[in-house]
């Protein structure tokens, strides 16, 4: 996702058409969602273990090292034996098709306002780029019940169970994520996390914000010239999502080639985002990963992006320069960091980079 605050849309170009159209009815690609040039070239094979995401047991004894390796690789990995019951996730799923299955101008009445954070809506990177996406999304953050009632008056108990159950199975998973990697950079005793600004667990003191966001991608008369999602990085620590059995997720691995995320049944794809490799002072890749359609599917996916609010300090963690590196980046805050990238399209680690003053340190 884009950023959460996302930029003042009234000033960008393609701001005002907030609703997504009624995808089914389309017979075509129209033009405002027709993309030039799709570069659909991932020439690897699947199953070859150097160009697949790797996937990571949870229960295996060197998971940290595996973490490690995939997030400075890959900048993501696949969980198996994560522990969160398939049927809660089947739940999720189902809730999810039977909302986006609702008539668009029912969906219509729960929309995303410009300045908000919830509701249903358009991808939100849409402000970053020209054409539009084959894509419509639902947001929640904590109890969806304001929206949800918006969609069924009266049928959203079940809809709300689920998505409040989901969101704890998450913040779990989330918080034993977020332990394997801080020990794979290093961080591993009470004393490391607090030297680090984070609380015992490796939380950020002052708390987090952690969007559910359901996507919604129907399936396209001409999957050739439409794109689900454009390529992006996400504004996150890391983001834990569910695909379905419907591949459609790809990403750019070492900036020259598109390689897919295979469904792995019952795995959850977990991605880094920008602030985790602002954390790592660059070791860890913010994954580039964009999403393809396809004529025969709709395909859903879950994601739960785990931000820290606003006002958290984020700047690489200094147990990393004691080994002789430079800090990469300059202490921004989240928000600040938000705000950033949504005035620069999309792109603001260069924005904040310290590089050219370490260039111009070693040139003097
Ligand atoms: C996202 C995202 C991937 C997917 O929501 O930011 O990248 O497969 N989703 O839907
Ligand atoms: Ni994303």
């Amino acid at each position: 996702m884009g950023s959460l605050t996302e930029a003042p849309r009234t000033n960008l170009p393609n701001s005002g058409h907030l609703a997504p159209p009624d995808f089914l009815s389309l017979k075509d690609v129209p033009d405002s969602y027709s993309w030039p040039q799709i570069d659909f070239n991932s020439s690897v094979g699947l199953n070859d273990p150097l160009v697949s995401v790797p996937v990571v047991d949870l229960t295996q004894p060197n998971v940290v090292k595996l973490v490690g390796r995939a997030c400075q690789e890959w900048g993501a990995f696949q969980v198996i034996n994560h522990g969160i019951p398939m049927g809660l996730i089947k739940d999720t799923e189902s809730e999810a098709r039977r909302l986006f299955s609702l008539p668009t101008e029912q969906k219509h009445k729960a929309l995303r306002p410009p300045d908000g954070s919830t509701g249903y809506g358009l991808a939100r990177i849409t402000a970053y780029f020209d054409k539009k996406m084959w894509h419509e999304g639902f947001t929640m953050m904590g109890s969806p019940v304001e929206d949800a009632s918006k969609l069924w008056p009266e049928k959203y108990k079940s809809f709300c169970d689920v998505m409040e159950e989901y969101q704890k199975e998450m913040k779990k998973l989330t918080g034993r994520l977020r332990r394997l990697i801080l020990a794979s950079l290093g961080l591993t005793t009470e004393e490391d996390l607090m030297l680090a600004g984070l609380g015992p667990s490796g939380e950020f003191t002052e708390g987090c914000i952690t969007p559910l966001q359901l996507n919604s991608y129907p399936s396209c008369p001409n999957p050739n010239r439409a794109m689900g999602l454009a390529p992006h990085t996400d504004t996150s620590i890391f983001t834990i999502l569910y695909q379905g059995d419907i591949s459609g997720l790809q990403i750019f691995r070492d900036g020259v080639q598109w390689v897919t995320v295979p469904p792995v049944p019952g795995a959850f794809v977990v991605n880094a985002g920008d602030l985790l490799h602002i954390l790592s002072n660059g070791r860890y890749t913010a994954a580039v990963h964009r999403v393809l359609v396809n004529q025969a599917y709709s395909r859903i996916s879950i994601a739960y992006f785990y931000i820290p609010t606003p006002n958290t300090q984020i700047k690489p963690f200094s147990n990393l320069l004691e080994q002789g590196d430079f800090p990469r980046y300059r202490t921004v805050s989240c928000g600040e960091y938000i705000s950033t990238k949504a005035k620069n399209q999309g792109k603001a680690l260069s924005v904040i980079s310290n590089m050219e003053q370490i260039e111009n340190h070693e040139n003097h």
